[in-house]
């Protein structure tokens, strides 16, 4: 079947800062949080790899941008690393060399025809505000953000058109301080859900201050909202388990960034586990009354979940006392990186998404297969002829498409990544790229089969792939 791309749906890819640039210039002082990650414990992250070096992006920029260029993205996400933009984190003065770096990536993007949309932070909060603060629990950090961003908005505000408060706002403090996953490792409801809080008034703070400053633009939040199931919706335990897991890891951040308001479960379940997070009486205004103007949504696999299969006896709370993961049998995986596999969720997310939330206008802007070994996939020419990654996105858009036919507001589908590269702890091991990275070979960039097939579909505004309507009604 022929998918038709309509005009004003926008394709590109994402060059998160910390992942792609590296930081052999940093000044000292200015790690950010996933390099005290990779420096506590260098030795989880898959064969020592981390975000000291990366792609060397930072120097490569003009070299990537033009091979970015070759894939036909009409749209690149990237952002300015926060903890080298500025230079006193106390005064929140900025480093004009820094600032005029990056006013030249954004130059260097227009000048090769692609868009540049800036989302002010993919986790590399200041390390410094980490270990004298506390992150975004501290009132200072908050503070200290809303300058940063207004610093971003002033100086580049003529020249980007959309930008993004946050990149998944729930991870650090979810896997870092809640489920104990990630270093350091904390396992308190509570805290995370002050870093989480605290985020959601710094964005709408930020959001308040691009308002003010009248820019010609728009405003919003990448949200990684979990797409859950229930095992099943006839039996009213599955389907409690999903309304309880639903108010915080979609609802958190979707609620507030879109309705203005946290939902009413899950801070009555954190009242009730003596887990509310600090607030000021005024944050509820400020929330509500600076909602996004439009949505990222990032999507790798769906959450499925049942009833509660253990009874929760720690001391600490976790939303897990309400739920269990449910694995469901039979389902299709990406086992390099062990992530299910489901483009209908897309379809569903879109839905509710119009029916829910106002149809307020959103990209996709995160979506992407990351691969072992993909050297294996080499052809004669030494090309990576990667057509899972080909198939993956094609069925993903298929299903958006359809959405979109049925009046959804979606407007743009960014690949994660245009290039391959450092990933929280998995490093190089999975590659999500357009554009491979030879490690072995002074990180050479190279297109994968990929970035052509990307390109044409993108200049023909079409694509051929299997009637997704048939596997609707075969499943
Ligand atoms: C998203 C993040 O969660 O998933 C990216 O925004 C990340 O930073 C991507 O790289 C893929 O996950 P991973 O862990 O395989 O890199």
């Amino acid at each position: 079947m022929n998918y038709k791309i309509p005009k004003d749906f926008k394709i590109g890819a994402n060059m998160p800062a910390w992942q792609v640039e590296g930081g052999s210039n940093k000044l000292e002082g200015h790690l950010h949080f996933p390099d005290l990650m990779y420096r506590a414990y260098p030795e989880r992250w898959f064969n020592g790899y981390g975000p000291t070096k990366a792609c060397e992006h930072y120097e490569r920029y003009e070299e990537d941008i033009k091979l970015l260029k070759e894939t036909g993205c009409k749209q690149i996400r990237f952002n300015p690393d926060w903890s080298r933009f500025i230079k006193d984190f106390e005064t929140g003065e900025v480093n004009e060399e820094e600032a005029t770096h990056y006013h030249n990536v954004i130059q260097c993007y227009l000048d090769n025809g692609i868009e540049p949309i800036i989302c002010l932070e993919h986790w590399e909060l200041p390390a410094y505000y980490y270990e004298h603060y506390d992150g975004y629990a501290s009132r200072k950090v908050v503070d200290m953000y809303v300058k940063y961003a207004k610093e971003v908005f002033t100086r580049y505000g003529h020249m980007v058109k959309q930008f993004y408060t946050f990149n998944e706002p729930i991870v650090i403090p979810q896997l870092c301080f809640m489920d104990g996953f990630w270093w350091p490792y904390g396992n308190d409801t509570k805290h995370a859900m002050n870093w989480i809080h605290g985020k959601i008034v710094a964005s709408a703070k930020a959001i308040a201050c691009y308002r003010e400053l009248n820019l010609d633009g728009k405003i919003g939040m990448i949200i990684n909202p979990a797409f859950i199931y229930a095992r099943s919706d006839a039996n009213p335990q599955d389907k409690k388990a999903k309304e309880i897991a639903d108010s915080l890891y979609w609802g958190a951040f979707m609620d507030t960034a879109i309705k203005g308001e946290y939902p009413k479960l899950l801070l009555d379940i954190l009242k009730k586990e003596n887990c509310m997070f600090d607030y000021e009486e005024a944050d509820f205004e400020i929330i509500r009354q600076n909602t996004i103007d439009i949505l990222g949504l990032n999507y790798y696999q769906p959450l499925r979940v049942k009833e509660a299969e253990y009874v929760w006896n720690s001391e600490n709370f976790h939303l897990k006392k309400y739920y269990s993961e449910w694995d469901m049998p039979g389902k299709r995986m990406n086992p390099y990186r062990g992530w299910e596999i489901y483009p209908k969720a897309l379809y569903d997310a879109a839905l509710r998404i119009r029916d829910e939330y106002g149809n307020i206008e959103w990209v996709v802007a995160e979506s992407g297969m990351g691969v072992e070994n993909e050297e294996i996939y080499r052809d004669e020419a030494g090309m990576i002829v990667d057509d899972y990654r080909i198939n993956y996105i094609k069925e993903h858009l298929a299903w958006l498409l359809k959405a979109v036919e049925e009046g959804c507001n979606c407007k743009g589908y960014w690949l994660f990544a245009g290039m391959d590269n450092c990933s929280p702890l998995n490093a190089f091991k999975n590659r999500y790229g357009l554009i491979e990275i030879d490690l072995e070979n002074n990180r050479q960039r190279k297109l994968k089969k990929s970035a052509y097939f990307y390109k044409d579909m993108i200049q023909s505004g079409e694509f051929e792939f299997e009637d997704i309507n048939k596997s609707l009604i075969d499943k």
